[in-house]
């Protein structure tokens, strides 16, 4: 095991991925933890990441001096790297320039152990106003910079590491290998951890929390809260209660599936309830054409339903939350313009009387969390799953949602998303089919008709903050048009929605 300590650097979490990918399990803990519970943890290494801080203000975030004889071998990483050579006698200054972002760093001995592989000319991710002006004694330089005297330094014979750059970051272009011979050929990890030691040991956690308790959890349908939920039906069975709000603005069949699934005919021992609410939210969202709007009433609803539930199961222990780390991240910035409410099913707690909230995803990538779905057995159709927003196809309609304009995108995007699938098509983060606001003239047979438009959208994107229009086969865009303006009456023209984000978003509203 790998234990990372957190100075309150933003990469944290990453630094923890990058050694899951190596099959090394990995923990992020508070920088503060006692030498006697790390003693106690026993890990095979031992990574400090970044943070905030100046090691030389009086308030810092710092750690015992002791860490570094533990016998345990240490990753400094940026204010890491700087706090190791405080701590041990080094000198650290504001440098005269600060390095950000993409810096080449040149590494001076062939013969580091963490630089095994490496070239000797690497381009790094720096983001520091301090830096490391002189090591401490027993220490070697083992890369600078023009502007970093001590870009890394080692003591070999103690196994003490510090590096100013970022290796976890994809901006460091061999930063994995740096970190895979920390964990292999540094601390002798054994690669021997995968994504079902994760799941085993999270239900055993989860079960001796829980004990005989009672669990809730809202259920959407998408990848997180499934997988979330399965864990916990794992865990405690039928002490788990799972909700699912059927706001009639899901896609095509969605309801039904995620039914299958959690429901009494599905394979998991967990009491599903299924609140078929498309009329109430029909009702309250008649003639809103507002977009921010339409997103407040949907969001409101759906906590009130969700309280009218839980309240005829009356108090229960625990609140389930699918959150994932990305989540965690956003919700921490905060600051940023408001340009949509968002609304997640994880947003309940005030309404709900319980003691404590679980998440047991809170520290995975949603890739991770796929692999650990699959882990557990869930069909694919789920894990795999795009994301779907909250407010569901609320959003995809522009202007007032009807009965009638849910059915006719449901069934536009059912056919996009088959024809997508048919042809293969790879890399896509999201796509599917909105209704426009807007009707046109058109001819069909020897009629005149007026109609709506339906738009397609597929975007690429890492992050869903920013998006780049995908360049769909002009074949699979022929044919869904062809099958909607055919099969889905109402419909008589289709647009393609080439705009990135910025400046459009990835939903319409
Ligand atoms: P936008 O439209 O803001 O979308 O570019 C970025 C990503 O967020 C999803 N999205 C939401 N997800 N509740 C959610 O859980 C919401 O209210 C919501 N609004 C947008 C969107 O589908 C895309 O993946």
């Amino acid at each position: 095991m790998i234990l990372v300590l957190d100075f309150g650097g933003q990469y944290n979490q990453l630094i923890a991925r990058r050694v899951r990918e190596n099959h090394v399990y990995c923990e992020v803990h508070p920088h503060t933890m006692s030498l006697d519970r790390i003693r106690e943890m026993a890990p095979k290494g031992i990574i400090l990441t970044g943070g905030p801080n100046s090691v030389y203000q009086a308030d810092s975030a710092s750690c015992s001096p002791e860490l570094f004889r533990l016998g345990i071998p240490v990753l400094g990483i940026c204010y890491g790297s700087q706090l190791m050579a405080y701590l041990l006698g080094g000198r650290v200054e504001t440098a005269p320039t600060s390095e950000y972002g993409k810096t080449e760093v040149t590494l001076r001995s062939g013969r580091s152990k963490l630089f095994a592989g490496v070239d000797t000319k690497t381009i790094c991710w720096m983001s520091h106003t301090d830096y490391i002006a002189a090591a401490p004694d027993g220490f070697q330089i083992t890369a600078d910079t023009p502007v970093c005297p001590v870009a890394a330094m080692e003591n070999e014979a103690e196994n003490l590491y510090a590096v100013q750059f970022h290796p976890e970051v994809m901006h460091t272009v061999q930063g994995k290998v740096m970190l895979k011979n920390f964990v292999y050929a540094i601390c002798g990890c054994a690669g021997d951890w995968k994504m079902d030691s994760f799941v085993r040991r999270t239900i055993c956690e989860l079960r001796e929390k829980i004990g005989n308790g009672r669990a809730l959890c809202a259920l959407s349908g998408g990848v997180d809260s499934s997988v979330a939920a399965v864990l916990l039906s794992k865990a405690i069975g039928s002490q788990l209660t799972c909700v699912f709000v059927d706001h009639g603005l899901l896609r095509k069949d969605e309801g039904d599936q995620v039914e299958a699934v959690f429901g009494p005919n599905g394979p998991y021992d967990v009491h599903f309830v299924r609140v078929n609410a498309k009329d109430r939210f029909y009702q309250k969202l008649a003639g809103v054409t507002d977009p921010e709007q339409k997103r407040k009433i949907i969001g409101e609803e759906f906590i009130r339903v969700f309280e009218e539930e839980a309240k005829k199961i009356g108090a229960v222990d625990y609140l389930v939350q699918g959150t994932i780390y990305p989540d965690v991240i956003e919700s921490g910035l905060g600051k940023s313009a408001v340009i949509k409410s968002h609304h997640n099913v994880g947003g309940l707690p005030d309404y709900v009387d319980f003691k404590e909230i679980v998440e047991p995803l809170r520290l995975l990538f949603k890739d991770e969390v796929r692999t650990a779905g699959r882990e557990l057995g869930i069909p694919d159709y789920l894990v795999n799953r795009q994301p779907f927003p909250g407010p569901g196809l609320g959003i995809r309609i522009i202007g007032e949602v009807t009965e009638e304009k849910v059915r006719i995108v449901q069934e536009a995007d059912a056919i996009y998303r088959e024809e997508v699938a048919k042809a293969g098509v790879e890399g896509l983060g999201q796509y599917f089919a909105a209704l426009t606001n807007m009707r046109s003239v058109g001819v069909m047979g020897d009629g005149r008709t007026y109609d709506y438009a339906i738009a397609l959208r597929a975007v690429m994107t890492s992050d869903f903050m920013t998006a780049e229009s995908a360049q769909l086969p002009w074949e699979v865009l022929q044919k869904t048009t062809s099958r909607i303006v055919n099969e889905v009456r109402g419909v008589n023209r289709v647009l393609y929605d080439c705009t990135g984000k910025p400046p459009a978003t990835i939903e319409f509203e």
